[in-house]
């Protein structure tokens, strides 16, 4: 125990380690620490992001402030930023441009208002730091479509994205996420979740599906890919199937009934009214290739009818007609 407390001294009075109030004015409320290039503005009350930040920045915590816009030049250069964090805060909105100079990050995180949409650019902004391997959107009306400007993002080991807008996912979508270990998507929208939008295993070990109206009996496939997922330990999600809600670790695929609609058989053979030449025949099929069940649909159009046969030209019309096309004169 001694000697523990003797380094947990030791350390902390390391120099890199030693905090104290930044120089630069517009930071004179921040701590920086590692000489500076680690910048901690949480929790102070600010409602923006503060200027002049220097560039040689490394880390960036401004989060439960209350700043609402993200411009487009307090950020302008930090070309060596690694971390932004802003969650905490009820961002309204995000300049075009605001992130342009933010390729090194590795860790990007923030919190939205439910007025915010963020620009299509901003996102296709995000989706080009290649070695971004965290990113955290909260509250931030992420739809759908708005997914798939970050199907880049492969060197994602965190991809959270709770509270937003999300529907459906797009089959293939994590296909080469290979680092992927925690995908949180609770809170949105989501009826169902495809193991297809999954490779065939991954390496995710957590997955929230948590406050998501799922309906588990559109997800076999799921519950199929889910027992062969050793590392999957943690999932997190509720069905709502049979007017009733299910852990998603309890539910029990075989109770699930699919309606199957009916298709039509094959015609019969029609009995033609005539021997030779052309007549009329009967013909029926039924609704039995499959029959409806559990409540599919029955057959579309009619079970029996009327058409022309022809069978093969009556001799005496045969002569007549031949040699009539084979002596035009
Ligand atoms: C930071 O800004 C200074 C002066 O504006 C510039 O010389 C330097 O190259 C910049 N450094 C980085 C890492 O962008
Ligand atoms: C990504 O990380 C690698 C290795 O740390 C580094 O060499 C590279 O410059 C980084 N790329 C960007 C865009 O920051
Ligand atoms: C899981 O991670 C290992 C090691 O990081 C990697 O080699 C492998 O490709 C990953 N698996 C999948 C399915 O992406
Ligand atoms: C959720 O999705 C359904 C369709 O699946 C849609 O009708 C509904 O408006 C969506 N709700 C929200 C809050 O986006
Ligand atoms: C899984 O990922 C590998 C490598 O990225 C790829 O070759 C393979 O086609 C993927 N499988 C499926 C089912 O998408
Ligand atoms: C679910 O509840 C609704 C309204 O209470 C009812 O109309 C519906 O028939 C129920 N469905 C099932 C499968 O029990
Ligand atoms: C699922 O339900 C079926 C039929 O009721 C039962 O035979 C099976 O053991 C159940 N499976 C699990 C994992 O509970
Ligand atoms: C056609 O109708 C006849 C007489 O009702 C019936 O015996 C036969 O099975 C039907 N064929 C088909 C293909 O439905
Ligand atoms: C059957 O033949 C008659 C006379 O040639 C024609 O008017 C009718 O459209 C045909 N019916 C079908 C179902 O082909």
């Amino acid at each position: 125990m001694a000697n523990i407390g003797i380094l947990i001294a030791m350390v902390s009075f390391l120099p890199e380690t030693y905090a104290q109030i930044c120089t630069v004015p517009e930071l004179s409320q921040c701590i920086c620490l590692h000489g500076g290039t680690e910048v901690d503005c949480r929790g102070i009350g600010l409602t923006e992001i503060p200027r002049n930040i220097p560039n040689t920045t490394k880390a960036l915590y401004l989060d439960r402030n209350a700043i609402t816009i993200i411009d487009s030049a307090s950020l302008f250069g930090l070309t060596s930023l690694e971390l932004l964090s802003l969650t905490g805060n009820t961002i309204t909105s995000i300049e075009t441009g605001a992130f342009d100079w933010l390729w090194s990050l590795t860790y990007l995180s923030l919190q939205g208002d439910t007025e915010l949409d963020i620009p299509g650019e901003v996102l296709t902004a995000i989706n080009s730091f290649t070695n971004l391997s965290s990113l955290s959107l909260i509250n931030c009306r992420i739809s759908s479509e708005d997914i798939n400007l970050l199907s880049g993002l492969q060197s994602l080991k965190t991809l959270s994205l709770p509270n937003n807008d999300i529907s459906y996912i797009k089959a293939g979508f994590f296909n080469g996420f290979s680092s992927l270990v925690n995908l949180q998507l609770w809170g949105n929208n989501l009826t169902t979740v495809s193991a297809n939008i999954f490779n065939t295993t991954t390496n995710i070990s957590l997955l929230v599906l948590a406050d998501n109206p799922l309906l588990c009996c559109t997800m076999t496939d799921f519950f199929e890919w889910r027992p062969n997922q050793p590392k999957l330990r943690n999932l997190y999600g509720t069905c709502n199937d049979f007017n009733r809600t299910t852990d998603i670790n309890l539910f029990n695929t075989s109770h699930c009934t699919f309606p199957v609609d009916g298709q039509w058989g094959s015609w019969s053979t029609p009995t033609c009214s005539v021997t030779c030449g052309v007549g009329t025949g009967l013909r029926n099929r039924s609704c039995d290739s499959p029959p409806p069940s559990d409540n599919g649909k029955e057959c579309v159009g009619p079970n029996m009818e009327a058409i022309n046969c022809s069978l093969e030209v009556c001799p005496g019309i045969y002569c007549q007609y031949n040699l009539s096309i084979a002596s035009p004169f």
